[in-house]
């Protein structure tokens, strides 16, 4: 385990079994219908490569970098987008592939600017869902795990950019972010 981690709460493991149900899932959902992934940057690198790997339905992909922090840990609630799509949408089947739901500002932001991009469905999936921090109502159709409410680190999660390379999921000591 990484030294600035106060331990680990999703193992490598446990992430695996969950990017393979998750793509099952998706490819019973879709029946033989092609799918646009988009990847939110920086944090959903690791999930949505070990995600597309069990996916078989026709896919393509697309990324997208929005920021809604500061640097610190807590949203500010204001969306900017860095990187937009590189391919049109409008009447395409979206899953937007996000690697934690906190607030929710960020994905509220996108689902609804994808709408007015005329998708043809936008669907949500991510790697972990933090619904006691809720600020907004969305609904997420794919979730990985449900965590509580601590900062977690590692397989694309970063605090001020660190730690992302992990391969499982960890909380980091108070007193690296305190
Ligand atoms: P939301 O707009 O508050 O839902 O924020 C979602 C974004 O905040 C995610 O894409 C993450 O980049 C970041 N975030 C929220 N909680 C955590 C956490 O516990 N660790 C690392 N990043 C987080
Ligand atoms: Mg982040």
């Amino acid at each position: 385990m990484h030294q600035d981690l106060k331990k680990i709460l999703i193992s490598e493991e446990e992430i695996q079994a969950a990017a393979k149900r998750i793509a099952a899932q998706i490819d019973a959902d879709y029946k033989g219908e092609s799918i646009v992934f988009v990847g939110l940057l920086k944090g959903s690198v690791q999930f949505m490569a070990d995600l597309l790997k069990h996916v078989e339905s026709m896919c393509t992909i697309d990324f997208m970098c929005v920021s809604s922090y500061g640097g610190g840990t807590k949203s500010t609630g204001r969306v900017n987008i860095i990187k937009d799509l590189s391919e049109p949408i409008d009447d395409k089947n979206v899953i937007i592939v996000e690697d934690i739901i906190d607030s929710g500002h960020t994905l509220s932001f996108i689902t609804k600017y994808f709408a007015a991009k005329n998708a043809r469905s936008v669907r949500i999936c991510t790697l972990l869902n933090k619904p006691s921090r809720r600020e907004v109502e969305i609904d997420v159709d794919y979730i990985g795990f449900e965590v509580p409410d601590e900062f977690v680190v590692g397989y694309g999660l970063d605090f001020r950019e660190y730690y992302r390379n992990l391969p499982y999921i960890g909380v980091l000591k108070p007193e690296i972010y305190g």
